[in-house]
């Protein structure tokens, strides 16, 4: 038997010094529908998430909270399991910097780039920002009124003296331009990847790879004294859970290079740039694409810890559904640009689309069904040219989805979901179902069956994005657990739905919020 295609996907590994927020639940969302889409398409799927625990930001968060820096990140990485499980995220493995199994991974690579000569001995005299984890050049900053010196994140920097290795990146610079050329598809969107082109463009100086400043982290091999750098650390979580350095292993022969590392805009070099590097100078292929998806704001401004308007996942959840607010995070902004979170974009968004387009649709097609077809499946007669028009249109879906989800174009995923959506609810106006009882049975049995089938249709296909309500409406279809997958998603409309199945009583897909509901409320 041929082998199965596989897909493995990566959300970034999160920072433990801070609770969950807005940003975080939308990095994994996005993983999490292509994770379910890609199952549901028959292929073999990884999907990886954890936490990142080491470094001098989350040291001194441990201190600041008067914790020891392994219990206050037990604690921290807690509520990201917790989100997940809110979220309804699928992962395969959840992975932390602090388990064994990544402090040998990390030592390992860093022996591999020693031994072929990646690494050497310096001192490090610069500029480094802890919120980032990030050195900056002195040209990279900007100075406010008060003298004080801000990286381009806005974050501030501190004068740093101290011996420390570095990885020889400044060799590194052609074969990236030349892998980036080899791999138009490396770094999506293309506005970011040109960004990452002309950085490389303009010349890669030698990275400073440890730090002998402070303790919380995975020790050099053979020089203790030393600290890996925690980017260099947390990146290579990616290859640890996949068993590396035993490159023979099952999982890293079947899932490596990853298809897809998910990442925000903010840390797009690390992954585009460095990671690349690291591997290619570990003699490791690299993932086959780094996509950046841009940043949400608050009812139009900046999220920030000072400013006090950091979005609360699981208020979100609380207020406005799990399916809902997936819905809301995918559709509102076109992914890889950023977008505005507003109460009334969620409510506009919920209330339309949901409830009266979709919602409505369902509700409608399933009452009728209850009350003039005995609560069963109808029987279908011929199919006429209006009948065969809307089942091609939902028949085409799965091939336009694919070329959407293979591109990471989410809202247009789901725009051309609600498009056929629209043409159901004017195939139905149209047809009047309720009309027909009175003159043609025979021909209502025939439409009401065919807005059965495409909603079964549309159900499986939004499964990845709205998974506990589409499992709700396929239910109410009496769609077994095991036939909800895209295999079901042939050319021929009569092969799922069995007619004279009795049906359960229809339940409302999604409730309309009011006015005052949500935030505030
Ligand atoms: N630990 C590093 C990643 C290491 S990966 C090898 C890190 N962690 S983080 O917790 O700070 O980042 C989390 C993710 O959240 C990033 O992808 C970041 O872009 C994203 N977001 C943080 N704030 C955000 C918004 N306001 N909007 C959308 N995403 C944002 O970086």
């Amino acid at each position: 038997m041929a082998s199965r295609q596989t897909y493995y996907v990566t959300t970034p590994i999160y920072y433990v010094n801070d609770r969950p927020h807005i940003g975080h639940a939308y990095t994994t969302l996005a993983c999490d529908v292509l994770a379910r889409f890609k199952r549901l398409d028959g292929f073999d799927v990884r999907f990886l998430t954890g936490t990142d625990e080491h470094g001098q930001k989350v040291e001194k968060s441990a201190e600041a909270a008067g914790k020891d820096p392994q219990a206050f990140t037990d604690e921290m990485s807690g509520n990201f399991r917790h989100l997940a499980e809110a979220m309804n995220f699928s992962y395969d493995d959840f992975i932390r910097t602090t388990e064994a199994r990544h402090i040998s991974s990390c030592q390992a690579i860093w022996q591999k780039l020693a031994d072929n000569d990646e690494i050497y001995l310096g001192s490090y005299s610069g500029w480094y920002a802890v919120r980032d984890e990030a050195f900056y050049g002195e040209d990279e900053l900007t100075k406010t009124a008060d003298g004080l010196r801000l990286a381009p994140s806005g974050a501030p920097v501190e004068w740093v003296e101290e011996p420390s290795y570095f990885f020889r990146l400044s060799n590194w610079a052609e074969r990236l331009l030349a892998f980036y050329e080899a791999n138009p598809d490396f770094i999506l969107p293309d506005s970011r990847r040109n960004e990452v082109v002309s950085f490389v463009k303009g010349g890669l100086k030698d990275l400073s790879v440890s730090r002998t400043s402070f303790r919380w982290g995975v020790p050099v091999p053979n020089d203790p004294d030393h600290i890996m750098y925690v980017w260099l650390d947390a990146l290579t979580n990616y290859i640890t859970a996949l068993g590396y350095p035993d490159t023979d292993a099952a999982l890293f022969q079947a899932f490596w290079p990853a298809d897809l590392h998910m990442v925000g805009k903010d840390i797009l070099r690390f992954h585009a740039v460095y990671w690349p590097a690291f591997l290619m100078a570990a003699g490791i292929a690299p993932p086959k694409r780094v996509f950046a998806h841009g940043w949400w704001t608050n009812e139009g401004q900046k999220i920030s810890k000072s400013l006090g308007n950091i979005i609360d996942p699981f208020l979100l959840v609380d207020r406005y559904g799990l399916d809902q607010t997936r819905y809301f995070l995918l559709r509102e902004v076109p992914f890889g640009n950023d977008g505005d979170f507003s109460h009334r974009a969620m409510l506009q968004r919920v209330n339309a689309d949901l409830a009266n387009d979709f919602g409505n649709l369902a509700q409608r097609t399933l009452s009728l069904i209850q009350q003039n077809c005995a609560g069963q499946v109808p029987t279908p007669g011929p199919f006429g040219s209006d009948d065969a028009a809307l089942i091609a249109r939902a028949v085409g879906l799965l091939d336009s989805l694919r070329g959407e989800v293979d591109r990471q174009q989410f809202h247009l995923a789901l725009t051309r979901i609600w498009e056929v959506v629209s043409a159901a609810n004017r195939y139905i106006d149209e047809q009047a179902p309720w009309m027909l009882k009175k003159t043609d049975r025979a021909r209502m049995e025939t439409v009401l069956y065919v807005l059965a089938e495409v909603i079964r249709r549309l159900a499986i296909l939004v499964s990845p994005v709205m998974p506990g309500a589409a499992a709700r409406l396929l239910d109410q279809l009496a769609i077994p657990p095991e036939r909800r997958d895209f295999a079901r998603l042939g050319a021929d409309p009569t092969a799922e739905l069995a007619s004279g199945q009795a049906l359960p009583k229809p339940e409302p897909l999604f409730p309309r919020l009011r006015e005052t509901e949500g935030p505030g409320a």
